[in-house]
């Protein structure tokens, strides 16, 4: 795998724009199975989670073709609805293809879904909704197989506002004669841009970014051009990069609104931030200090994506922040790598107390999943020396080009290809 090294102590200075985001396009190119249409996908980021989507495109018999951030999908010809186990694994989010086959094959079969490993990450709930709606299920030589004669609008509330599952009875439900209602649905953005991409495909959905989403079934779908939203998160990581080297960064093509829940806690932690419509403009205080607790929650809240990098922000503070990870139950792994560059970090289940240093050192550490890594690469930013960054794959199925755009901003980094 290939690795990033990176000399530390090098404020980051000026502008950088975000690309699309790596949430809201995954389901939006398994949408673009629902039509057996031509799709241009805009803003799409060049990401190897779209390059795993883009294989699971091709298994199935569509052509998609990703060129300067436009990825283009003909479905027409969509021969298979099954996804191949190792395509699978490369991704969690593959799962919310099975909403989409499903919806135009009217059966799947899919493997467990792979990914970073944050937590169990069950798929419980996409079950469930998927069965309420009369969807078959059964499991057999590691794939689950789903059919459904036809599927039935119903009113679906989720346990826990989950954005996958949420994501895949949207899909699902789009031909479904009736109204199919999710109640305790996620409100992520992401989920808006996925209502947005499917209403400009001739969809009927309502709700999204509520907690009631409302799906009026229709009976065919046209072809769509969609620009996917900005990246929130990869906006919130730059921003940390900028805080953690005290440097001044602007970020354009954000939605600040987006990020009001991590532009808060930045404001605690020392640094000046201002927005205007698409940008958010970093500057640093004189310290930079601890926050009082960070408690991920789902959307409006603080998001569990942007915790990492923001532990990593607080392990040079000037006194203590109390973490408490409630999303996932193991999303602490970069806990240990930050350790060997010298922070102060103790874990007990879902929370961590950072008592921030003066320093960190630069160490040989590695991505243990794709935000971890992005941590990693923060602390190193600020750190004394030099930090090689190993597994680096991880950080690349979330961000373009993350040591292009951090040398643009005067850090010292380089990816040692292996
Ligand atoms: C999505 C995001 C991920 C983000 C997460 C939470 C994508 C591609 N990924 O992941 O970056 O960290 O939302 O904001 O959009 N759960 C169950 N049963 C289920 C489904 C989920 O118990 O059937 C649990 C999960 O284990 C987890 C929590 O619910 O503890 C949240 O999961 P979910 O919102 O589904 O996250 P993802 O869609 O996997």
């Amino acid at each position: 795998m290939d690795k990033l090294t990176v000399t530390g102590g090098r404020r980051l200075e000026g502008q950088l724009r975000v690309h699309g985001s790596k949430n809201a396009v995954l389901p939006v190119i398994a949408a673009t199975v629902l039509n057996g249409g031509k799709n241009v996908i805009r803003n799409c980021p060049n990401i190897k989670d779209v390059y795993s989507s883009i294989e699971i495109l091709r298994y199935l018999g569509c052509e998609a073709e990703l060129k300067d951030n436009v990825l283009t999908v003909d479905s027409t010809q969509m021969t298979g609805d099954t996804i191949a186990e190792e395509l699978m694994r490369k991704m969690r989010s593959s799962i919310i293809f099975m909403g989409a086959i499903l919806s135009r094959c009217g059966k799947a079969k899919i493997s467990m879904p792979g990914g970073c490993e944050i937590g169990l990450r069950p798929i419980d709930l996409h079950m469930r909704a998927l069965k309420q709606m009369g969807v078959k299920i059964s499991e057999s030589h590691g794939y689950i197989h789903c059919s459904a004669d036809k599927l039935s609008a119903e009113e679906i509330h989720l346990e826990f506002p989950s954005v996958g599952a949420t994501e895949n009875i949207m899909l699902a439900s789009v031909f479904v004669k009736g109204s199919t209602i999710i109640t305790n649905a996620a409100r992520e953005p992401e989920i808006v841009d996925l209502q947005d991409c499917l209403n400009a495909m001739g969809a009927r959905v309502s709700g999204a970014g509520g907690s009631v989403i409302r799906i009026d079934g229709v009976e065919k779908l046209h072809d769509v051009q969609y620009t996917v939203m900005p990246d929130r998160i990869v906006a919130g990581t730059y921003l940390v990069c900028a805080a953690i080297t005290k440097g001044s960064v602007i970020v354009d093509g954000v939605r600040p609104d987006h990020i009001e829940a991590m532009l808060s806690v930045l404001r605690e932690m020392g640094s000046s931030v201002y927005v205007s419509t698409n940008s958010v403009v970093c500057i640093p205080g004189k310290t930079i200090k601890p926050a009082d607790y960070i408690r991920t929650m789902p959307y409006p809240g603080f998001p569990t994506d942007i915790q990492a990098p923001f532990m990593a922000l607080a392990s040079v503070a000037q006194g203590t922040t109390i973490f408490a990870e409630n999303i996932f139950e193991s999303r602490y792994k970069h806990v240990q790598e930050l350790l060997r560059m010298g922070a102060d970090i103790k874990t007990d289940g879902r929370v961590a107390v950072v008592r921030g240093v003066n320093k960190l050192t630069g160490a040989n550490v590695a991505a243990g999943d794709l935000r971890g890594g992005a941590a990693l690469v923060a602390a190193a930013l600020a750190a004394e020396g030099v930090s090689e960054i190993g597994n680096v794959e991880y950080i690349d199925r979330g961000y373009e080009n993350i040591e292009k755009n951090l040398s643009l901003l005067g850090a010292k980094i380089k990816r040692v290809k292996s």
